[in-house]
């Protein structure tokens, strides 16, 4: 059996720095001709300047890697210092989003923001240039299983301060914030991550500890996994792929303080279509994929097309140092 979908877009990736960035660019580019790239890295990228080298030196690495039809979505990371002025530099350099990080939520999140209405001059100038505004979704200092649902409510005030602006609630994991989502105007969207679709936090820590599969934020419940399955294989237009794959090198997760990330990007795909198929949803994985958030973007498509073959292959252990989701097993569906 094989299925042919329009190439996908992952929106929302960490392809990081330096070496590793030279690592992971191919992992991504091999199967996504699209991914918006997260700003969290080493040395942040802030402003239109930042975003053009960064998106130089991706660029330069896909075409070594002879993937040069691949197309890095730029970011840049909201912190106290930006202003309205870099929003609108940043616009015009092609940036498409503005990613805001509650200060300390995650990795590379210390410069994140603790005051969001501060922050309202750079949405007001997000909105006029028609930039999206991307949210890690979690209120730090608060009982981690409750992060989320206590950002909510900042999610609710800023999409009724700024009606015209495109917000996305990054890697959603609560029925809480899918059935919010749900609730608010089409100007508010979100992701959904590949293992938040298969885990719960049973998987991360109910047995024995799986430091691969702690992220931020933390798997819940069977009760929330349902609900991201049924808004990932639903109709709605509004729940839309970032697999938020994040590499970290096996010493950095498997160590007394592990680093918070899953890394998905040369799985993502093949476990989608895996349950998906469970589902009897495997006519919906094109527009989880390739449509709902290429659309909410405002993206034009393609390139061509991915192609995925039912046919059982082992996930490596390793791919350049980092343990990939799923490492060592078999999987139902890999992409040819
Ligand atoms: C991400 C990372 O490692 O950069 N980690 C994670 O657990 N998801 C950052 C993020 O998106 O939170
Ligand atoms: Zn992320």
């Amino acid at each position: 059996m094989k299925i042919k979908i329009n190439r996908p877009f992952d929106l929302h990736v960490h392809l990081r720095d330096g070496k590793m960035l030279e690592r992971m660019v191919k992992h991504t580019s091999a199967h996504f001709g699209h991914a918006l790239v997260m700003p969290n890295t080493t040395k942040p990228i802030l402003t239109a300047e930042d975003a053009q080298e960064y998106k130089r030196e991706i660029c330069r690495i896909a075409a070594l890697e002879n993937l040069p039809h691949f197309t890095p979505l730029m970011t840049i990371k909201l912190v106290a210092s930006t202003t309205p002025e870099i929003v609108r530099q940043a616009s015009k350099a092609g940036v498409i989003a503005g990613k805001l990080y509650p200060e300390g939520v995650t990795t590379n999140s210390a410069d994140g923001v603790s005051n969001f209405e501060s922050l309202y001059p750079v949405f007001e100038a997000m909105q006029e240039c028609d930039m999206v505004l991307c949210l890690h979704g979690e209120v730090p200092g608060v009982f981690v299983l409750d992060r989320e649902a206590a950002f909510l409510k900042t999610l609710i005030d800023i999409s009724r301060a700024f009606p015209n602006l495109r917000i996305v609630l990054e890697h959603v994991t609560t029925e809480e914030a899918v059935e919010t989502v749900r609730l608010l105007p089409y100007n508010v969207s979100a992701t959904i991550t590949v293992h938040h679709l298969f885990t719960t936090l049973d998987d991360v820590i109910g047995g024995m500890l799986r430091p691969h599969l702690f992220c931020k934020p933390v798997a819940k419940t069977e009760g929330d996994r349902k609900a991201l399955i049924g808004a990932a294989i639903g109709d709605s237009m509004r729940f839309f792929l970032g697999t938020d794959s994040a590499p970290h090198l096996v010493g950095k997760k498997e160590c007394s303080s592990g680093c918070a990330g899953v890394f998905t990007a040369p799985v993502a795909m093949a476990c989608l279509a895996e349950i998906f198929e469970q589902y009897g949803a495997l006519e919906r994985l094109q527009g989880f994929t390739s449509t709902f958030g290429r659309v909410f973007y405002r993206l034009p498509p393609g390139p061509g097309t991915l192609e995925l073959v039912k046919e059982p292959w082992v996930v490596p252990a390793e791919y350049d140092g980092v343990v990939p989701f799923r490492a060592g097993e078999t999987l139902p569906w890999k992409v040819l």
